[in-house]
């Protein structure tokens, strides 16, 4: 049952083997080294006429429109309660509470979350925190593949570009 991650070996695949939930708190700690700017415009002036640097590239993700439409509905009913309608968590979410247990995090991209391949946040979702110590409840006989898939573009949708492109680099989509 180990789940660690290591943060400084990009090469090695992790044998992050199946492990759900994550026990690794320390959060955030890659630096976002390469900071994904494809920075050619050196002129700093503006010009419409320019429509290749003015359409921001935008970042190609997994998930399409409707993932996210319908996420946010499986979202709003299953998950918000706990995680914010925005998936915004809970701020303090390194802090246990007086219980010992740990509160919802946020899934925005500001916590933890990204740090887990699709697979790996799919069979949270799919199991619980239960099974390891925590307190969130299983979804296995709630929600269909879709529907947890879908959960997951909504959140990861809240995600800024340079977290989701590291959370891929780190072979997110596994
Ligand atoms: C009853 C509150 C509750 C509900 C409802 C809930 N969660 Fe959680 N969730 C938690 C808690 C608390 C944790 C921290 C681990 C634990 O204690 O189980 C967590 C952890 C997670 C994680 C791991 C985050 C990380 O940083 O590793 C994911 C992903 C997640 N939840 C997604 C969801 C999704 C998607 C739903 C809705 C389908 C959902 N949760 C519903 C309370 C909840």
């Amino acid at each position: 049952m180990t789940r660690q991650y290591t943060f400084t070996t990009p090469a090695i695949l992790l044998l992050a083997a199946l492990a759900g939930g994550c026990s690794d708190r320390a959060g955030g700690q890659d630096s976002d080294q390469d900071s994904n700017q494809t920075s050619n415009n050196n002129s700093v002036t503006a010009t419409p006429a320019s429509p290749v640097t003015a359409a921001a590239p935008a970042t190609r993700r997994w998930y399409t429109q409707d993932h996210v439409t319908l996420g946010k509905t499986v979202f709003l009913e299953h998950c918000a309660r706990c995680h914010g309608e925005n998936a915004e968590g809970t701020p303090d979410w390194k802090q246990t509470l007086p219980d010992g247990n740990y509160p919802p995090p946020p899934l925005n991209g500001t916590a933890h979350a990204w740090h887990h391949p699709l697979s790996v946040l799919r069979s949270s979702i799919l199991e619980g925190g239960i099974p390891l110590g925590g307190t969130m409840p299983a979804f296995a006989d709630k929600l269909n593949d879709d529907e947890i898939y879908a959960a997951i573009a909504y959140f990861q949708s809240k995600w800024r570009d340079d977290i989701y492109n590291a959370w891929e680099k780190r072979d997110g989509l596994r």
